[in-house]
């Protein structure tokens, strides 16, 4: 078994995905990990929408120009959104849970990647979180941070080379 540290110099972003579906008791220990996330206040704004329809992860992969491609061959997405309303952090408590979906995902063997919704245009007339809204039926106060892609590897990534880590971003003490 990795260890956590290990875990997190694996976890790369994996675009490529077998066609192969993921069983319930792996999507569910990987919903249990985003439930498991901290928030603010532990007002716990975020939600998550499970899409495994072929035809709904073919759309949702046409949210963004580019980007968003890899979902309409992902087994599932989970789609992070956050009640707005119910706390000013919902954004940090929502990526705090998507990160969790991806490393809960690379423990179970499985690739992940984020691709990103919030702040994005889908074209010059419709931002890619006004269309997932639309499509997902999601209602008016809540936020479209991200969509998880998951799904059985289709390609090798490296782990990451603890020599090349660029260790001038710490700074101690002072800046
Ligand atoms: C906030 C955020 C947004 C991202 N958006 C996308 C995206 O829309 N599409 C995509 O293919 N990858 C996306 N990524 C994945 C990054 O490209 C990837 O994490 C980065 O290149 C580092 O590679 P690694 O994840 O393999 O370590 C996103 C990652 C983060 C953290």
């Amino acid at each position: 078994m990795q260890s956590f540290f290990e875990l997190l110099q694996n976890r790369r972003s994996i675009r490529k995905y077998e066609e192969r579906t993921i069983d319930d008791t792996l999507l569910n220990q990987i919903l249990t990990a985003a439930l498991m996330s901290p928030a603010g206040k532990r007002l716990n704004p975020w939600e998550f929408v499970v899409v495994q329809e072929r035809e709904t992860l073919q759309k949702l992969s046409d949210a963004r120009p580019a980007g968003s491609q890899l979902l309409a061959n992902s087994a599932l997405g989970i789609v992070v959104i956050a009640d707005k309303e119910r706390s000013d952090t919902w954004m940090e408590d929502a990526s705090i849970a998507a990160h969790n979906i991806q490393l809960a995902a690379t423990d179970l063997g499985l690739g992940a990647c984020w691709v990103q919704i919030q702040r994005r245009e889908r074209n010059e007339q419709q931002t890619a979180e006004e269309y997932v809204k639309e499509l997902l039926n999601i209602p008016a106060q809540y936020a479209v941070l991200c969509v998880i892609s998951i799904g059985y590897k289709n390609e090798d990534r490296k782990p990451y080379d603890l020599n090349k880590l660029d260790y001038s971003k710490i700074h101690h003490e002072q800046f």
